[in-house]
């Protein structure tokens, strides 16, 4: 199905509401204040000081306060940036949704495949856009990759490699599987974007080095089968000193024509070399590049490419390739997401939602209606 949503035009800018004033909260205001045609109205956070603080480092005039409704009111906010912990981000959503209020939120949208398929309810409930800032989607070269992709013939194989060893302390060292739900998810959803179809089925096995510093999995590989019959092959690790790759991996296409590799940060090459093209790819990087595609959309009603009813494949993604990991099988992603269908159906508390998720059908009909 297409998503439709409400539309915000005229050209006053928009007044933006920033939720969570953690350090990427604070990313997000600075580049809420240095974009055209936005403007920083409100930061809330569960923790008052710390809205009031980050308010006070941005030099805005944002008003700070601990309930999204009593600000976005106080304000007359258009929208609202999740950047909560992920364990808040449905109910932060569901609230903004509920109060008329369109969102960009975070990676990753929901802890769960079944939390996404409540906020998709809720978001054609109230003809809102929900958007997931995959930030990683957003480079030129990127764009640039995808173009020559197009000229390789049919792909056979994608891979990516990631290798880093950040120590971050905080939440991450205490996850149970922090490379693929914290870091592999960005390289998951690219591979969507780059092979421009759905993964089916993936065999992934996690493991945690006998030097890690993490204490969940912080190495994995998986092979993913996308329809089609592409193959992406995702291995990483997040405690492997030297030699490191970039924070967007090493990229390759092999393709029936010839293959392509990208460092993640400099030029995409192929052999043979591709055509120069005109290259429509100058977008701004990250989060600033999800900003101005969430404005483009509640500007135009054009589709952002991170709205979730597309978004909930790379959720799919990392819960399967989870799954696979601890069962030691290839897991279908169509069944993490029929479970996830009657998980969201029967523990759904609100009236409204239920019925929006029952309107659906069965569970064939719901995973359907999403491809
Ligand atoms: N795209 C990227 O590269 C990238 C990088 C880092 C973090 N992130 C994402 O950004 C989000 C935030 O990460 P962080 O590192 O800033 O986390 P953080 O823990 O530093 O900050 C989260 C903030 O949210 C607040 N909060 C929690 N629940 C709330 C609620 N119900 N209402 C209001 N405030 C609430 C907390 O008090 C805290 O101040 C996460 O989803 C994370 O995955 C993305």
């Amino acid at each position: 199905m297409s998503p439709q949503f409400a539309t915000i035009p005229g050209a006053e800018p928009l007044r933006l509401v920033v939720v969570g004033a953690g350090a990427m909260g604070r990313n997000w205001m600075h580049v809420v204040s240095e974009t055209p045609g936005v403007e920083l109205v409100g930061v809330v956070d569960l923790d008052a000081g710390a809205a009031c603080r980050a308010v006070a480092a941005s030099g805005t005039t944002a008003v700070a306060g601990s309930s999204l409704s009593v600000v976005a009111a106080e304000t007359g906010a258009d929208a609202v940036i999740d950047v909560t912990a992920p364990q808040a981000h449905r109910a932060v959503n569901t609230e903004a949704l509920r109060a008329g209020l369109p969102v960009l939120c975070e990676k990753p949208i929901a802890p769960t495949v079944a939390q996404t398929m409540a906020l998709i309810a809720a978001a054609e409930l109230t003809g809102q856009l929900l958007m997931t800032s995959q930030s990683r989607r957003y480079y030129p070269q990127l764009a640039r990759l995808k173009g020559i992709a197009t000229t390789l013939g049919d792909i056979g194989l994608l891979t990516t490699e990631f290798f880093k060893a950040p120590r971050f302390g905080g939440f991450r060292d205490e996850m149970d599987d922090p490379l693929l739900v914290d870091m592999a998810i960005h390289a998951f959803d690219v591979a969507r974007y780059l092979l421009g179809t759905e993964a089916q089925s993936v065999d992934c096995r996690s493991f945690n080095p006998s030097w890690s510093w993490y204490r969940g999995d912080a190495a994995a590989s998986a092979d993913f089968e996308f329809d089609g019959g592409a193959r992406f092959v995702y291995t990483g690790s997040w405690c492997s000193p030297g030699l490191e790759t970039s924070w967007n991996g090493a990229w390759r296409i092999s393709g029936a024509h010839g293959s392509a590799a990208w460092d993640g940060e400099g030029e995409p090459v192929s052999e043979p070399a591709a055509a120069p093209e005109a290259d429509p790819a100058t977008g701004r990087e990250e989060i600033a590049g999800a900003l101005d595609e969430f404005v483009s959309a509640l500007r135009t009603g054009t589709i952002p490419s991170g709205e979730v009813h597309s978004n909930i494949h790379t959720i799919t993604m990392v819960e399967a390739a989870v799954r696979s990991a601890r069962t030691g099988r290839r897991v279908a992603l169509d069944g993490v997401l029929q479970a996830a269908y009657r998980a969201a159906l029967a523990e759904e508390a609100d009236d409204d939602l239920r019925a929006v998720l029952a309107s659906w059908g069965s569970a064939d009909d719901a995973i359907a209606r999403l491809r």
